[in-house]
């Protein structure tokens, strides 16, 4: 029975975290910050084109970027997350380290996005118009980009390992594109943009000498362009050295990547399986932007297009960071905090179960009928066995044991059904202090001015300390840096002016009210969004927390 309550609790906190965290599915649309950011496309074309006069492989290197987001949980601005306590980054999956480049010039656009038009455009769709902007910007086509994308709160290192790799086989490549809704057209084409940029020798030297294990060079390469990447990739050498993806026309962007195909001169695996492979289904296409350069622009525009709809965060899902590196919500494990976290899971949870008991189980109903109407969110031996336990003996004595209880009050209590000892234990030590104030005999009297239930400041105001119950620790959400420094030291300011009227302690404490940032409440919204391992992870010990409560 324990271990089915648990299955039970465990599936319906999920499914229940699940629907809390499901955003709405709002479209992309092109006109997204015409009035609140109506020139960004220029802003992030000019920071662009200036990043390219020092560094010329620059647009390659922002095109790709957009690439690795999309295909990492759709077009979220994770990659762009540093690694933190809480965020196992992307940029150090295998595919991305040593390799995406291009995320200083992310931050200097996003700099100068945030000076126009402060916390209105996301990362994601910077992502977005930098790749349009760089492709234009090297001679390929220019394209509408659909906007209002918004930046997730978590990244998903796992999920950029499976990153398509230069060693997978076409089938595998496909299987990944359509995995995220692009087909073979898609992938011959978005594999166009290999038309510039750089790969280093390690991604592609095992076609040089030992190609698939047989110990001679891929077949399939040219022997002359063989000779020439095995002099600037020597067996055993540096795996580092950069090669250009696009030997004829290595900064511009135009179809010659497919005549190089033609031609057996790609570079990766992946490049000339599209052609090579024999009945590939990609070999068409890449013989059909051989033939024509202008076919090529028009379908890599909507590829692009369509790669930029992959599972975007639109309406109030996710968040627009200030800092493409950092998440303004970030949730730092340590004690208090898990505290803080399992309280507010284990409450939500208990509201749930409670909130199921009232739908549900009115006076009318027989066990039967409730158990045979089983909620859609619900798994149904699991709804059975929960109404099961409404109905037994123990369950029922319990609760006539609370009403009658609750009857016999006189005086408001002000604690509900919690026992003293966690009572006190969540008041912490000072709060012991309250407790026996509060529940000595001598000072009964005490209680009868204490307003029902006990307001939290209230509280603070009698103990004379700086710890308000039920409010969240300070810092735990916290909105930028900068915001928290403008606040602590406005906050400072307006205290040195009060000194002269108010005691330490009154000062003290308004400080604290000042400096915190959000009300528990806020955070429980926030929480909603995070659909995260860390929240997961939380829910499944507040499970526990709350089975064996
Ligand atoms: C089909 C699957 C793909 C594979 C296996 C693949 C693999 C690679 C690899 C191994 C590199 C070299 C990285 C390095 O040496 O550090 C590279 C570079 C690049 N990739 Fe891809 N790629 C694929 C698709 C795409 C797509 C869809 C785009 C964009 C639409 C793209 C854009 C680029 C660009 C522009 C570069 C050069 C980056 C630079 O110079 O910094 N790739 N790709």
């Amino acid at each position: 029975m324990a271990h089915t309550s648990l299955l039970l609790a465990l599936s319906l906190i999920t499914i229940s975290l699940a629907l809390l965290s499901q955003g709405s599915q709002a479209q992309l649309s092109s006109t997204f910050y015409s009035t609140s950011c109506s020139n960004v496309s220029a802003i992030v074309r000019s920071v662009v084109q200036q990043a390219q006069s020092s560094d010329p492989r620059i647009y390659a290197s922002l095109t790709r970027l957009f690439f690795h987001d999309c295909f990492v949980d759709g077009c979220d601005g994770s990659l762009l997350l540093d690694d933190s306590a809480t965020i196992q980054s992307e940029k150090d999956a295998t595919p991305n380290k040593n390799s995406a480049r291009g995320f200083d010039v992310v931050d200097n656009i996003k700099t100068a996005v945030e000076n126009a038009c402060p916390g209105i455009v996301s990362c994601a769709d910077i992502l977005a118009i930098t790749a349009e902007a760089s492709v234009n910007l090297a001679g390929g086509p220019s394209w509408t980009v659909l906007l209002g994308r918004r930046d997730s709160t978590t990244a998903n290192q796992a999920g950029a390992n499976n990153l398509p790799s230069p060693f997978d086989s076409l089938s595998t490549l496909e299987s990944k594109f359509s995995a995220v809704g692009l087909d073979d057209t898609d992938l011959a084409t978005l594999s166009g943009a290999h038309t510039f940029g750089r790969a280093q020798c390690r991604f592609f030297s095992n076609r040089l000498y030992n190609f698939s294990g047989t110990g001679s060079p891929d077949p399939s390469l040219n022997p002359s362009y063989l000779t020439t990447l095995q002099q600037n990739c020597p067996q055993g050498g540096d795996g580092t050295v950069l090669n250009n993806l696009d030997p004829t026309t290595p900064n511009t962007f135009d179809n010659n990547y497919y005549t190089n195909l033609q031609n057996n001169r790609g570079l990766l695996q992946s490049d000339q399986e599209l052609l090579s492979t024999s009945g590939a289904s990609t070999a068409s296409t890449v013989n059909s932007y051989a033939g024509s350069q202008s076919t090529f622009f028009q379908n890599f525009a909507q590829s692009m297009i369509n790669m930029g709809n992959i599972t975007p965060l639109t309406g109030s899902s996710g968040e627009i960071r200030s800092n493409c590196r950092k998440s303004k919500f970030f949730l730092p494990r340590d004690d208090k905090i898990e505290a803080w976290v399992l309280k507010s899971v284990s409450r939500k949870w208990k509201d749930y179960k409670h909130e199921l008991k009232s739908k549900y189980k009115t006076a009318n109903r027989t066990q039967e009928e409730i158990a045979s109407d089983v909620p859609p969110e619900i798994m149904p031996q699991q709804w059975i066995d929960l109404v099961r336990n409404w109905f037994s003996e123990r369950s029922e004595n319990l609760s006539r044991i609370g009403r009658a209880s609750r009857a016999n009050h006189t005086t408001p209590h002000t604690t509900g059904s919690k026992s003293f000892a966690r009572k006190r234990n969540e008041f912490g030590r000072d709060g012991d202090y309250l407790f026996r104030i509060v529940h000595n005999p001598n000072l009964r009297f005490l209680t009868r001015y204490i307003p029902n239930p006990i307001p939290s400041l209230y509280v603070s105001a009698i103990m004379d300390t700086n710890v308000i119950p039920n409010e969240i620790p300070i810092g735990l959400v916290q909105m930028g840096e900068k915001k928290v420094k403008e606040q602590n030291q406005c906050c400072v300011e307006r205290c040195d002016e009060e000194t002269s009227s108010r005691s330490n302690a009154m000062i003290r404490r308004k400080k604290i009210r000042q400096q915190r940032i959000l009300k528990e409440s806020e955070v429980a919204d926030l929480l909603r969004d995070y659909s995260t391992d860390l929240l997961r992870d939380y829910s499944k010990k507040a499970n526990l927390k709350v089975l064996l409560n």
